[in-house]
């Protein structure tokens, strides 16, 4: 895909999911074992996109200490840091020196099978100043509603209207192509939210946005419950990104006994798991976990090096890396266990709980 390049929004704090956030910054996030900033830049890459500039701001060290100049994924990697949050807009018009012509924006946390290519195609024939991904949802009041003619022309963007009040129920899915002019409607020096001013001024000045209304799959990674759904939608092969759903995962092929082991799970190297205890389904497990004899783990997303005592249960939750969960102690479905965490033995711990040492 020649001369486009592509911002990706990774500044944010995540604040809606701490406390996995206080140690990770949400793109370095792991879907099934895999940052989901490295599974995000694997997509440009195939669809031939490869000069990338990241607009960074929150612990961005953790960010460029993993993807250096982007050379190891065939990729041009530029860092822009925010000293303070500049905002969805703010954090282009940051980039501005490095945007040569037409470039992707790409929300850091949105999961999606969009076909970019495709999205180029409808931009390059629409000829608008921006083409934006748009989804449908039964129930927009909880996103941005993008209102548009029957051309695709969008005339209004309304920021989570009140229940039943939506012009449409098409949502903005965070994904752009925009022409450089776009970055003339941003101020400098300011925070800036694309979504409240520099879309809506867009239309007001008379420029032309175009939707690009597709069914395909999309998830908003930035609450636990979304994560959540995410890798259950992964392991089932809705969302295209392992190679075949089952038991998946470089752990996978090295364990030899498979009696404990409930269909879709993705486990990760190095992992030990009890023939007596119960993983799965939908459960993923991190690079060197361990799960102990009589132990039961459903729908759940484990991180690297966690450890699960014997005879303990752990049912819809996020563990960090490092959490040791006691003998016999139970975690309550919705519960997110940060970095390093000990739930010492026979605790049983309420569901939704946020537990971290901070
Ligand atoms: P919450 O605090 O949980 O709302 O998460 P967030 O801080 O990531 O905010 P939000 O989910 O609304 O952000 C959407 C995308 O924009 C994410 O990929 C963020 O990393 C990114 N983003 C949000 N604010 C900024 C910012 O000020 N600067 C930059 N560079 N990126 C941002």
């Amino acid at each position: 895909m020649a001369q486009v390049q592509a911002v990706i929004l990774v500044g944010g704090e995540g604040t809606r999911l701490r406390p996995l956030t206080y140690g990770t910054p949400k793109p370095m996030i792991p879907i099934a074992g895999v940052p989901f900033l490295a599974r995000t830049m694997e997509r440009l890459h195939e669809a031939g996109i490869d000069d990338v500039i990241l607009a960074a701001g929150y612990m961005p060290l953790a960010i460029s200490e993993y993807f250096g100049d982007g050379a190891s994924f065939g990729m041009h990697v530029t860092y822009a840091i925010e000293e303070t949050p500049l905002g969805t807009a703010g954090a282009l018009k940051n980039v501005e020196e490095y945007i040569t012509g037409p470039f992707f924006v790409f929300n850091g946390d949105v999961l999606t099978s969009l076909d970019l290519r495709a999205m180029l195609d409808v931009h390059r024939k629409k000829g608008g100043a921006g083409t934006l991904h748009l989804i449908q949802v039964a129930d927009p009041s909880a996103f941005g509603c993008v209102a548009h003619d029957d051309d695709g022309r969008i005339s209004a963007f309304i920021e989570k209207p009140a229940p039943g009040t939506a012009p449409c129920n098409d949502i903005n899915a965070g994904t752009y192509l925009l022409e450089r002019e776009v970055l003339d409607a941003i101020p400098a020096g300011r925070p800036v939210s694309i979504e409240r001013e520099t879309f809506p001024q867009c239309i007001a000045g008379g420029k032309r946005l175009y939707a690009h209304v597709t069914n395909d799959y999309w998830i908003d990674l930035g609450r636990p419950e979304n994560y959540l759904a995410a890798h259950r939608d992964v392991l089932a092969g809705v969302m295209p990104l392992l190679v075949e759903p089952g038991i998946t995962g470089s752990g996978a092929a090295e364990l030899r006994d498979k009696r404990s082991i409930v269909e879709p799970v993705h486990l990760d190297a190095g992992t030990s798991i009890d023939p007596t205890a119960t993983v799965g389904p939908n459960v993923v497990l991190g690079r060197s976990c361990w799960v102990g004899a009589g132990a039961v783990v459903r729908d759940s997303v484990l991180w690297d090096d966690v450890r699960v005592g014997p005879h303990a249960a752990v049912d819809e939750a996020i563990l960090a890396s490092g959490v040791r969960i006691g003998t016999g102690a139970t975690i309550g479905a919705g519960s997110v266990v940060g970095h390093g965490y000990v739930v010492p033995d026979g605790v049983q711990v309420p569901p939704g709980s946020r537990l971290s040492d901070r």
